[in-house]
């Protein structure tokens, strides 16, 4: 993942009003507008370069105004960088010079150090999905805390949370886990005990957590990473992946050339339905289907990485929203209330892996009472109703910056899926990691910087994307569109 003064922001979906053909090869997604009920994009009517040297000036500038305001978070950078490396509990927090530190948040808002009130639209990578301290997962901590911390033996609150994850995102079966990372990293195991073959299939420029196999190809720099249609795994040092094909998203071709020649070796196939770590990626009309049709020709175990699309894609995730079911999948941030918790589960037959103990999976933490409370409180708060009201503040959100892109002809453009959005600063939509190399991160560093000075936190890096959380309103959506349309307007000058 990068980790620098680069930046994005974010966005929904909804209905289709298709105006020109798209260029994209063996896509139906149109331009300029392709809302359905399952995603939300919308490139620009007519566009103009940006000046490059305005925009090398207010980097400049933003940033002398970023040092001038946020003298606390220096100094306590000056004493965290002492004893955690980059001054930081996760690489992906700090950017140079030094980060925002937080003292508290509540709903949508947190406070930083140096006393501002900051609208929070990174919300925890999607993790705070209900709200900084949302009463109801605060009172089920509550109750867990009083009730006790750690069994490591069964108990009914872990198979309530079990019965709550498998109802909703339609699994057989279901193991807790403490992280993504190791949801991931356990959900490939039991595809590999399962089918008795041990390569992975790997989207070039997907994120699936720090496993070893996930490390590779995750963010290539292009000098290393060979041709587009047959990507050259690119390993980092210190990583031992084991046998692992990486090809790219939203190319069937590809992907059959790969399962046709090596389906013998690969176990499965592991990919997010929707790439929540370029942005926003949406797949081309067709491709998870076509995805589902080789995987099952070839035999092999599709897992969808839900751990940031999870309960931001929908009320029952992704999957459903697009209506392509894999055989497995892993679920992170959203489902917890912000309480550390994963989840990896799918059909019996691959679980009976873990049952059978062909794939042994162990974890001290994994299912305390704490996390467990967690996904009790998330179950009961996020409903088709609540989240829907969060998605049309988000659409509403998104075309408000569509028609702002428009006014002033910037080259980008707004995708969105369910409760998250982004602004992406090319003109036309990205489809892959090639494409998402080629936006402008000059642009998108300023964009997220500019927010940032001006008391609205979205996630570093043109990774990420903003989320709607269930403690945003009008009031706050309104603040980001107004400060879009001020930097648009200083972009022009
Ligand atoms: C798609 C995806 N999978 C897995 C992970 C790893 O999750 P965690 O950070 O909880 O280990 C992440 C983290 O951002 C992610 O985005």
């Amino acid at each position: 993942m990068t980790v620098s003064k680069t930046v994005v922001k974010k966005l929904i979906g909804s209905s289709a009003v298709f105006r020109q053909k798209s260029k994209v090869p063996g896509a139906l997604i149109m331009t300029n507008t392709v809302e359905t009920t399952k995603t939300f994009r919308r490139t620009a009517k007519s566009t103009k370069p940006i000046d490059k040297a305005r925009v090398a000036s207010l980097i400049e500038s933003e940033w002398k105004k970023f040092t001038s305001q946020t003298k606390a978070s220096g100094i306590e950078f000056e004493r965290a960088v002492k004893t955690l490396p980059l001054g930081v509990v996760s690489s992906f927090q700090h950017w140079d010079p030094y980060p925002i530190s937080i003292e508290s948040a509540k709903g949508a808002w947190m406070k930083d150090v140096d006393g501002r009130d900051l609208l929070d639209l990174s919300m925890g990578f999607g993790a705070m999905l209900a709200g900084h301290l949302n009463p109801v997962v605060v009172a089920e901590a509550k109750s867990a805390l009083e009730t006790g911390m750690l069994f490591v033996t069964p108990s009914p609150i872990s198979t309530d949370a079990a019965e709550r994850l498998c109802r909703r995102f339609g699994l057989d079966q279901v193991r807790f886990t403490n992280s993504g990372t190791e949801a991931t990293m356990y959900a490939v195991r039991t595809a590999k005990a399962y089918t008795g073959k041990d390569a992975i299939v790997k989207v070039e420029g997907g994120y699936h957590g720090s496993y070893d196999p996930f490390t590779v190809s995750a963010k290539p720099a292009l000098s290393e990473a060979g041709p587009a249609e047959n990507p050259t795994p690119v390993i980092p040092l210190g990583s031992t992946p084991g046998p692992i094909f990486v090809v790219p998203f939203n190319d069937l071709p590809a992907l059959e050339r790969r399962f046709a020649s090596d389906a013998e070796k690969i176990a499965c196939f592991i990919v997010e339905p929707v790439l929540e770590n370029l942005a926003i990626v949406l797949p081309d009309e067709g491709y998870l289907e076509g995805v589902r049709e080789l995987c099952d020709k070839y035999k092999i175990v599709l897992i969808f990485d839900e751990v940031k699309t999870g309960l931001t894609a929908g009320h029952r995730g992704a999957a459903h929203r697009l209506g392509v079911t894999p055989d497995m999948v892993c679920l992170a941030k959203s489902i917890g209330g912000g309480i550390p918790v994963a989840a990896f589960g799918g059909k019996k037959a691959i679980m009976d892996a873990v049952t059978d103990n062909r794939m042994a999976h162990f974890g001290t933490f994994n299912g305390n009472p704490l996390a467990m409370a967690g996904v009790r409180a998330i179950d009961m708060i996020c409903t088709d109703e609540t989240l829907g009201e969060a998605e049309r503040l988000n659409l509403a959100a998104l075309n408000e910056i569509a028609d702002i892109i428009d006014q002033y002809e910037l080259p980008a453009h707004v995708v969105g899926f369910g409760i998250k959005g982004c602004i992406t600063w090319s003109i036309d939509p990205v489809r892959n990691y090639r494409d998402y190399k080629a936006t402008d991160f000059e642009v998108a560093e300023l964009s997220w910087l500019w927010s940032l000075n001006r008391g609205i936190i979205t996630p570093p890096g043109l990774d990420e994307q903003w989320l709607v959380s269930l403690a945003h309103t009008k009031r706050e959506m309104d603040i980001l569109v107004e400060d879009f349309r001020e930097f648009a307007a200083a972009l022009r000058g």
